[in-house]
């Protein structure tokens, strides 16, 4: 039978080497970044029960997992920190001896290549598990402001070669620069967890680190799902205060914002793969209803298609081999 079709989108698909050419989405190991779990203690490797195959991991025990993760060529980590002891004001989250400060000591010192980034937030720290101060009423967002800047600075001084703040109050990246540049470090990058929603795909996290809210939930501060205007307007406000690296979180589900944001700054633009969304290709893997490398891939493939330059995910050391392998990117 003869057709005359003059476009038959099927020719650039025949055999991988042309596919490859034509691949729109082109993505590098260097882009990835691991989020891990530091907790006080000595000697502690704990698998996190809704997070097979990740940790927390104690001070003198995470160098075999900042090794492991250079070898894989995963250039950057993110460490959020489990301290021995809560309280109303989070202290723990700014002490100079604090778990993650000292978590920055000791990586410096054992990975100098690695590039750390801490996670400036109050809720693993604080007693009630809300981000920020309680006035009685809720979590009061001005008071907040000095002591993230202080956390962001205690952080830097320990290490961290950029900051991520992740609390959702107003005006924090201004009172984080401030705090920086009048410290003198004005060469500090913030990536800001601009667009980050009240979002049940941060469970298996908050499991990891003892940090569900006590009572009620965080939708005062972190953002309604239904909303994408909104999404756009977090992500100039903090662009205006001087954010270097917008994020969206979490990545899957918010591809449409990733885009969003990506068209309409003129920042890098960061993706987190959530907690949830690791549990949940774990899950389904496990009971044999999907194929976890596949879908891995696939994830993050979509993440970057939607405008991702930056891509945090638990799977950042998986993925970075099938890069590698030539499987994605
Ligand atoms: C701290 C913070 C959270 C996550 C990153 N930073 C928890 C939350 O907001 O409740 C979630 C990360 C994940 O689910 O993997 N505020």
């Amino acid at each position: 039978m003869d057709i005359e079709l003059i476009h038959r989108p099927r020719r650039l698909r025949k055999g991988a080497t042309l596919r490859k050419m034509v691949r729109e989405t082109r993505m590098d190991k260097s882009s990835l970044v691991y989020p891990m779990f530091i907790k006080e203690g000595s000697n502690l490797k704990e698998e996190i029960p809704s997070m097979q195959g990740q940790y927390r991991y104690s001070v003198d025990r995470m160098e075999e997992k900042l090794l492991e993760l250079c070898d894989a060529g995963v250039g950057s980590v993110m460490f959020f920190g489990i301290p021995g002891q809560k309280d109303e004001r989070g202290t723990g989250a700014y002490a100079q001896d604090g778990i993650v400060q000292k978590a920055f000591r000791k990586a410096k010192e054992a990975c100098p290549d690695l590039y750390l980034i801490g996670d400036v937030c109050m809720c693993e720290y604080t007693s009630h598990g809300h981000c920020g101060l309680l006035n009685g009423k809720g979590v009061e967002n001005d008071t907040t402001l000095g002591l993230l800047a202080q956390t962001a600075l205690s952080q830097v001084q320990a290490g961290a070669d950029m900051v991520a703040p992740s609390d959702m109050m107003d005006g924090r990246v201004a009172a984080i620069r401030r705090m920086l540049d009048r410290h003198g470090y004005t060469d500090v990058p913030i990536m800001s967890y601009a667009v980050k929603f009240a979002s049940s795909f941060y469970g298996p996290f908050r499991d990891a680190a003892g940090s569900a809210p006590a009572f009620g939930d965080r939708k005062s501060y972190q953002m309604d799902f239904h909303n994408r205007r909104e999404a756009y307007k977090e992500a100039l406000l903090d662009a205006e205060e001087g954010a270097d690296i917008l994020m969206i979180k979490p990545a899957m589900a918010y591809g449409d914002l990733i885009r969003e944001v990506k068209d309409g700054t003129c920042l890098p633009i960061a993706a987190y793969s959530v907690s949830g969304e690791y549990a949940m290709v774990k899950a389904a893997a496990n009971a044999g209803f999907v194929d976890e490398t596949s879908i891995m891939c696939e994830m993050a493939v979509s993440a970057y298609r939607a405008g991702t330059d930056i891509y945090l995910t638990y799977f950042a050391k998986e993925l970075a081999k099938c890069m590698e392998e030539g499987r994605i990117g």
